[in-house]
């Protein structure tokens, strides 16, 4: 009787063993998980350094629009955030990226493509007009970061 009490009180310790050898096995796969989530979005995020630019009137109307519709993703002087790329970028030169892109962006968003931020949502709420103000100050700041046209 003994004997049987004494194997049935080893097995349950080995049963406890092994539940807390799959809990600690379990709780470091979600730790591993997480900090390979954590990085892949950290990497993502692209800034750039932006030299401010001596805007034109128009330049101006369009920091204006741009800060209330896009600023949030596209970050300060579209320098980038964690949520959408910097526009001031060789990739968005006015060869590689026409101010199509920019009024098809507003108006229809973007799929998903050059980086890993998600889909831009349509942003219906800024008229061409506005989006063309943009524009100038993009290309303004643009240029005077050096990021020109090039043929592709
Ligand atoms: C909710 C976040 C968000 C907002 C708000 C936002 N964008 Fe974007 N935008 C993105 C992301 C993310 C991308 C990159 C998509 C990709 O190429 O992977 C992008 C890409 C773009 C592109 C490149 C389009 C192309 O053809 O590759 C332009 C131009 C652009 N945005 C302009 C704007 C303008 C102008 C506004 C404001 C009216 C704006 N965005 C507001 C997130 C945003």
């Amino acid at each position: 009787m003994k004997k049987r009490n004494r194997l049935r009180a080893t097995k349950q310790r080995q049963r406890i063993v092994m539940l807390a050898v799959v809990v600690w096995t379990v709780c470091g796969l979600v730790a591993a998980l997480v900090i390979v989530r954590r990085t892949t979005e950290e990497s993502a995020a692209v800034t750039v350094q932006v030299t401010p630019a001596a805007l034109s009137a128009e330049g101006v109307e369009g920091q204006a629009v741009f800060e209330a519709n896009c600023m949030a993703c596209h970050g300060a002087s579209a320098a980038g955030t964690k949520l959408g790329p910097p526009l001031i970028h060789d990739i968005y030169n006015p060869g590689h990226h026409s101010d199509q892109a920019f009024y098809l962006a507003a108006a229809a968003g973007v799929r998903q493509h050059h980086w890993t931020y998600g889909d831009m949502p349509a942003q219906p709420q800024v008229s061409e007009v506005e989006v063309g103000l943009i524009i100038r100050y993009i290309r303004e700041l643009q240029e005077a970061n050096g990021i020109v046209a090039k043929s592709y």
